[in-house]
């Protein structure tokens, strides 16, 4: 039996492109926020989109992640350790938490084509160092696009999906192929995330420099490597 998504932070771009594509898919999905209202908000606008079959809910971010045990964080990374401690308590041991954020200079006043230092190594990994025991954090979709998840064509990039917990990598491969075009790679552990995540920066750089909106695909496996829809 599938369970909800809670999207931790899902009303910005990234939630609620993320929100968009698993709703689309027949996902359970609740978007967390700091305010109730706005959550649900955003949830009513996703069913505009959907259409009134969508399974979509909005909830304050406690809530959203105490109601399942499968969450996706989407918050600017500035924001995202005093979130996490407040949200300990509402995690359960046995859950998954997609990790989508990066560690942009811009979360200090910098440019968002630099990275910042974080000791843990990645933003990933201070998350895992975050959660309760028994949460296991998977890094993935770093490099989609928030401008392409939200629009309606098929997202051309491919998701490196990193963690130390086999199962939790398995989740998030499944969750990215049900996005139209991605392709979801098993990238390995978690401290993999630390490489994933510069990439963004990256892209970001060549998306002012060329006007577009970037991503990447791993060439040259064999296809069985890929998990696509
Ligand atoms: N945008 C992209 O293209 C993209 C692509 C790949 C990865 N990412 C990563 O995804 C994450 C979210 O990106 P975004 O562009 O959607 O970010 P955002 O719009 O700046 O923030 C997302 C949501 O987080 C909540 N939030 C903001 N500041 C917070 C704080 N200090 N504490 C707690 N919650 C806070 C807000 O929701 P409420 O006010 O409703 O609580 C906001 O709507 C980032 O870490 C980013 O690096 C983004």
């Amino acid at each position: 039996m599938s369970r909800a998504i809670a999207i931790i932070g899902g009303t910005g771009p990234q939630g609620m492109g993320l929100a968009l594509r698993w709703a689309r898919a027949g996902e359970a999905v609740i978007i967390g926020s700091r305010d109730a209202a706005r959550a649900q908000q955003a949830a009513d606008s996703i069913r505009e989109r959907v259409g009134s079959q969508a399974q979509v809910s909005g909830m304050e971010n406690s809530a959203a992640a105490a109601a399942t045990d499968l969450h996706a964080l989407t918050v600017p990374f500035e924001g995202a350790a005093a979130l996490l401690k407040q949200l300990k308590p509402a995690f359960r041991p046995g859950s998954v938490l997609i990790d989508t954020t990066v560690p942009l200079a811009a979360s200090v006043g910098g440019r968002a084509s630099r990275m910042l230092g974080v000791w843990q190594g990645s933003a990933a990994q201070q998350t895992a160092e975050l959660v309760p025991k028994g949460v296991s954090v998977v890094a993935a979709f770093q490099n989609v696009s928030a401008e392409v998840l939200n629009g309606d064509d098929e997202v051309d990039c491919d998701v490196i999906v990193c963690s130390d917990d086999p199962n939790a990598t398995q989740i998030a491969i499944e969750l990215a192929a049900k996005i139209p075009r991605i392709r979801a790679i098993d990238g390995g552990k978690l401290e993999n995330a630390r490489i994933v995540e510069q990439i963004t920066a990256l892209l970001i750089g060549l998306n002012i420099r060329h006007k577009g909106h970037g991503g990447i695909r791993i060439t040259g496996f064999a296809d069985s490597v890929y998990k696509s829809a």
